[in-house]
């Protein structure tokens, strides 16, 4: 039997589903090639510490407006008091989702650019740009901050993770062909090893990919079934109409 006797609605349908899957990859910054962030949002260990990363390294400056804490209670499988206890500190109630203390016009004007809300940021972003951002803080006497950063230049964020990171200088080198090589080289060591960095960044990725689409855990669950059902219905739709045309030649 060919290929192309598979003319039923499923296969095309399948094919559709799996070729529309690599479109919702996402953007690159400047021209600097963008590091694998390789989280996995079905770790639920890795998005709890993501979630306490994020409050505790980030919510100072970042909401998480669309996230309420009882969802992530449940969709964290934390108890309420888990909840309460290591990632309420602002917040009141339950109900309340993920606020930032500081006021935007106070943050914009300390900063010169209001600290954005990163819900959606990893849909907006991508999950690479945000890993290989909190990464590639470098030191830069020009700027206000200290440092500057590789994939958005002239970026207004302090590196907040610095203690753990440790601070890291860019270097350029030229190769034979006159290519420019940018590198970014310890200067100071972090509280971090670098592996335990990139895990650490790798959950708080994953979290900002969780919270940009909660639904996603149930949606590639539910996915699995409809793709199964294509399929079985798929090929009793090619065995009727074998059934039909065998006496047709
Ligand atoms: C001290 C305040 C502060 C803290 C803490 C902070 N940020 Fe930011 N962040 C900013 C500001 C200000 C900007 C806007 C930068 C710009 O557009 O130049 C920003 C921008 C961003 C962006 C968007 C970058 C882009 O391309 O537009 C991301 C992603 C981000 N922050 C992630 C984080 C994460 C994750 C943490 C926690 C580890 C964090 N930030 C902690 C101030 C902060």
């Amino acid at each position: 039997m060919s290929l192309e006797k598979l003319k039923f609605p499923a296969a095309s349908a399948v094919l559709v589903l799996v070729m529309g899957a690599p479109l919702a990859a996402s953007a690159a910054g400047d021209g600097i090639a963008l590091e694998h962030a390789g989280n996995d949002v079905g770790n639920v260990a890795s998005l709890q510490r993501g979630a306490r990363n994020f409050v505790n390294y980030c919510m100072g400056c970042h909401s998480a407006k669309y996230v309420r804490f009882n969802r992530l209670a449940k969709d964290l499988q934390l108890s309420e008091d888990q909840v309460i206890d290591n990632l309420m500190f602002a917040a009141e109630k339950l109900h309340e989702t993920m606020q930032v203390a500081m006021p935007p016009e106070d943050a914009a004007r300390w900063f010169g650019r209001a600290p954005p809300d990163l819900t959606l940021m990893a849909r907006a972003r991508g999950t690479d740009y945000i890993y290989t951002f909190l990464k590639s803080f470098y030191l830069d006497d020009s700027r206000p901050t200290g440092v500057n950063n590789l994939v958005l230049a002239g970026a207004s964020m302090p590196h907040v993770l610095w203690e753990l990171q440790g601070l890291q200088r860019k270097t350029v080198e030229q190769d034979e062909a006159g290519h420019e090589h940018i590198r970014l080289e310890p200067v100071t060591e972090g509280s971090l090893t670098p592996e335990e960095y990139d895990q650490f960044v790798r959950d708080l990725v994953n979290f900002l990919d969780y919270t940009a689409e909660p639904m996603q855990l149930e949606r590639q669950r539910l996915g699995f079934w409809v793709l199964l059902y294509l399929l079985v219905f798929g090929l009793f739709a090619y065995l009727l109409k074998a059934e039909i045309w065998k006496d047709v030649k």
